[in-house]
């Protein structure tokens, strides 16, 4: 019986012993990424155009109203990306850009029976650029799309 107690205990002490020192090395290099320089001028835009375009589907798909227009996105020609480099030739990037900021103002320049499909558009426009400069947000992007209705059968 207490045989059987000290097989268990040997490892369960060992663990004890152990555990610690693992989480010391472990947390070593955690501690490094937190030191990683910060997210880009670009990349905080990026995340924010994101949120909009979640909470902006989420809202179509309850029948609210738009959020108000998001002037700041303009600001992508002008934001620092990582690096301060993109990696995309910056007349392309451009012309993707004016290209998303359209589709957004024909958004909200649509009727509101036109929205849903002004807004897939919005997302694809997203899409378009980042074929191109960054695939891998495009996982990500492609949840953003809305689920239109289906057309009544004739
Ligand atoms: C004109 C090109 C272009 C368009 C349009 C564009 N992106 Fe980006 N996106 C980029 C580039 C370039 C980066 C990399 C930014 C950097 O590393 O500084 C990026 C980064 C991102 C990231 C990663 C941000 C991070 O945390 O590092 C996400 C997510 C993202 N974009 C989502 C979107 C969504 C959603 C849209 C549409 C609402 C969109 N993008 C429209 C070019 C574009």
């Amino acid at each position: 019986m207490s045989k059987i107690r000290d097989k268990v205990r040997t490892p369960a002490i060992l663990a004890v012993v152990l555990l610690p020192l693992l989480a010391a090395f472990t947390t070593g290099p955690r501690a490094e990424q937190k030191g990683l320089k910060p997210a880009s001028e670009l990349a905080l835009l990026m995340r924010e155009m994101t949120a909009f375009t979640d909470s902006t589907r989420h809202r179509l798909e309850r029948g609210d109203d738009l959020l108000p227009y998001p002037t700041g996105f303009a600001a992508m020609h002008t934001a620092t990306p990582t690096d301060g480099k993109l990696d995309i030739d910056r007349a392309a990037f451009d012309a993707f850009a004016v290209h998303y900021l359209a589709q957004v103002k024909a958004l909200y320049d649509a009727p509101a029976g036109d929205r849903m499909s002004t807004f897939n558009a919005t997302v694809q426009a997203c899409a378009n650029c980042h074929t191109v400069a960054c695939p891998g947000p495009l996982v990500r992007i492609k949840k953003l799309y809305v689920l239109l209705p289906l057309e009544p059968s004739k």
